[in-house]
């Protein structure tokens, strides 16, 4: 069950809303910190899985850096507290105004997915009288086991650069005048929980033969970078809060090649805060139909699209009902009261018996909940609330 200050904290917010356990995240924070330091990792928060102000602030002061997919993630990251030079700029289509904006804002790195954008970063920064720090991403060709629409390591998805080109990609990065080469990126997924050692095992060892091939042609190569990608359990999160940064981080140790002067970076983004945000709604009808009941919410699919999205399972609490101490069980379908027949939480869900005005907890939604969301039916945005403040 939600862990909550008390039974009476949401009586007076108005639904629906993303609530944030700042304490989880806290402990999160705790734990990947110390594992960071215990494995020599440097990690780079994948903001995308959540930019709220008060959510980078607390992670930027653990001194971790960021990862970026869009120049106003970048600027975003440095007003709340992120150091530039710690900034990664990953993305298969970054725009000019969106390099030169990072060159101006003296990023760590750009993350480079095509040759041709390397050119462009080359000449862009010459223009500027600037030099661009940059790492190649290359695709590993590692399968990551996770739904298709998040895996992004397989030789058919559009990032990274493939091994076929090595050589050119090599005899280009010596021929820029105003590129620094940094090192390696790879990102072969996300969700990525029970296949988690054998994916990246496979990953280092691909990195590892990568990293020997651009060196065996002369570049050394400082910095490798494995991406994101560890799962959290969506099923029943209470089991387990904290995910398990250190079996992530010792299957890297044990499989990654490295020299003790090389710098092995991570990105995490949904491992670090989907635990800590719950989307708070309210039951608005109780609604029987012939062969079922549905529970229709006030909070759709604009607010969280991943069951939408990708049919993901999020583990729904009838807050309400566990306070009455209600004891009887039933079958519903539980649905947003968004416009389009996937606007659904979950079918045949078991809960308690469940009432017009009961709060309902849509659990694990810290990560690409409210950064996804949408104005689709010109609904307002669920604002944020945060453990701490009420
Ligand atoms: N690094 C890169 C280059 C990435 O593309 C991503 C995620 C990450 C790091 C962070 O991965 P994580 O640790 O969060 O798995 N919207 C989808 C997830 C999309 C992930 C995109 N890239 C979802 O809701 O499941």
């Amino acid at each position: 069950m939600l862990r909550l200050p008390s039974p009476h904290s949401f009586d007076k917010i108005p639904t629906p809303f993303y609530y944030y356990d700042m304490g989880l995240l806290g402990e999160t924070l705790d734990t990947l910190s110390a594992m960071a330091e215990k494995y020599c990792i440097k990690v780079h928060y994948a903001m995308k899985a959540n930019y709220e102000g008060k959510i980078m602030r607390k992670i930027a002061e653990r001194g971790f850096g960021a990862d970026c997919v869009t120049a106003n993630e970048a600027e975003w990251a440095v007003k709340n507290g992120f150091v530039p030079g710690k900034l990664m700029f990953a993305g298969v289509g970054k725009t000019d105004d969106e390099i030169r904006r990072c060159l101006l804002l003296g990023i760590g790195a750009f993350n480079c997915e095509s040759i041709q954008e390397l050119q462009v970063i080359d000449s862009i920064a010459g223009e500027m009288g600037l030099r661009a720090r940059v790492g190649i991403r290359m695709n590993p060709n590692v399968d990551a086991h996770t739904h298709r629409y998040i895996t992004t390591g397989l030789e058919e998805n559009k990032f990274g650069i493939e091994t076929y080109a090595i050589d050119s990609l090599v005899s280009t990065l010596k021929t820029c005048r105003n590129v620094d080469f940094t090192g390696l990126h790879f990102h072969v997924g996300s969700q990525i929980l029970d296949s988690i050692e054998e994916v990246f095992r496979l990953t280092c060892e691909r990195a590892g033969e990568i990293v020997k091939a651009f060196e065996d042609r002369g570049l050394e190569v400082g910095s490798i970078d494995l991406g994101g990608g560890l799962g959290v359990l969506y099923a029943d999160p209470d089991s387990a809060l904290v995910p398990d940064f250190e079996k992530w981080f010792s299957t890297i140790d044990k499989y990654l090649r490295r020299r003790p002067e090389q710098v092995v970076r991570v990105e995490p983004g949904r491992s670090v805060v989907a635990q800590c945000g719950s989307l708070i709604s309210r039951v608005l009808y109780v609604k029987p139909a012939r062969t079922k009941t549905f529970l229709i919410l006030d909070a759709g699919m604009n607010d969280l699209i991943r069951p939408a999205l990708y049919g993901a399972f999020h583990l729904i609490e009838n807050l309400s009902a566990g306070f009455r101490g209600e004891e009887v069980m039933q079958d519903y379908d539980v649905v947003g009261p968004v416009c389009e027949s996937d606007d659904v939480w979950g079918n045949n869900r078991e809960l308690p018996l469940s009432l017009r005005g009961d709060l309902m907890a849509i659990r694990s939604a810290g990560a690409y909940g409210s950064t996804m969301s949408s104005r689709y039916n010109l609904r307002d945005l669920a604002k944020a609330v945060f453990s701490d403040e009420i």
